[in-house]
């Protein structure tokens, strides 16, 4: 999938923060490695290298356009192109962390049993994952994709959605950890701009979608959602639009 650094980063701040809550939680004081695995464009990574100045910090990301991202954002940091589905470091590491990143990963038995094997003895995996399909923002997707001459091209896209419920990691991880915690956590995001969930959602989940089309449908599909988003999240009266949003957060020990 093509990646626009530039959209994602629109909402850069609420985007931020479930990421610099899940690094409040993890508890090494001084790991030798971490990784920073779907870094995207580097906009964590440098919070890494705040928290753990003297670790070796490896930012990993299979798009090009991300990397280059990331690339400029830290010109002294080690970035990588990788595809974690394909991830053989031949080598373990004290802290894997990865933001907003696995759920564009399918497989994730096979996925999270094998970066667990990664993490070094008494080491930390972080994951924060997006789980927000049920609320208007995605679902509102999924009945354009259902009632449109594109459903049987895109339907597919919809049924891979390759994240869990809590207790699938929970059952997965358990044998594996030392420690496991697994919690979700709903955040009130505040938005500000012209129907800026559609915009939001354009900066990730929408291109699912918008990617495999070509024109006309393109752009009918997108003003369908568009329209239907903006009447699903109507702006308060100071004129911003609030977007709650729910994430999936795992803590696991080795
Ligand atoms: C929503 S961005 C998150 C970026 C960053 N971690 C952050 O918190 O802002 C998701 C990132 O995962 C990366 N990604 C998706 N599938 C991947 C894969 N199979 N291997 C490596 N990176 C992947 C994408 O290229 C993208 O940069």
């Amino acid at each position: 999938m093509v990646w626009d650094p530039q959209q994602y980063l629109a909402f850069a701040a609420p985007r931020l923060q479930p990421a610099i809550d899940l690094l409040a939680r993890i508890p090494s004081e001084s790991p030798g490695s971490v990784v920073d695995l779907g870094c995207g464009p580097g906009n964590v990574t440098p919070l890494l290298r705040q928290r753990w100045p003297d670790a070796k910090i490896t930012g990993l990301d299979n798009s090009e356009e991300m990397l280059a991202r990331a690339r400029e954002s830290m010109p002294d940091g080690t970035f990588e192109k990788t595809d974690v589905s394909n991830w053989h470091p031949g080598k373990a590491f004290d802290v894997i962390y990865s933001n907003a990143a696995l759920q564009w990963v399918t497989g994730h038995e096979a996925l999270f049993t094998s970066i667990a094997g990664h993490v070094a003895p008494g080491g930390i995996l972080a994951v924060q994952m997006p789980r927000n399909f049920e609320a208007p923002s995605h679902s509102l997707m999924l009945d354009v994709v259902r009632e449109g001459p594109w459903r049987e091209l895109l339907e597919p896209v919809w049924v891979n959605v390759p994240t869990q419920a809590p207790a699938y990691y929970y059952n997965l991880l358990d044998p594996l950890t030392r420690d496991l915690q697994i919690w979700e956590t709903e955040y009130l995001q505040v938005l500000e701009g012209e129907n800026p969930v559609a915009e939001y959602t354009r900066g990730t989940w929408l291109t699912r979608f918008l990617n495999p089309l070509d024109e006309p449908w393109r752009s009918e599909f997108e003003t369908i959602y568009r329209n239907r988003v903006a009447a699903a999240y109507p702006p308060e009266s100071n004129g911003k639009t609030l977007f709650p949003f729910r994430r999936l957060f795992i803590l696991a020990s080795f």
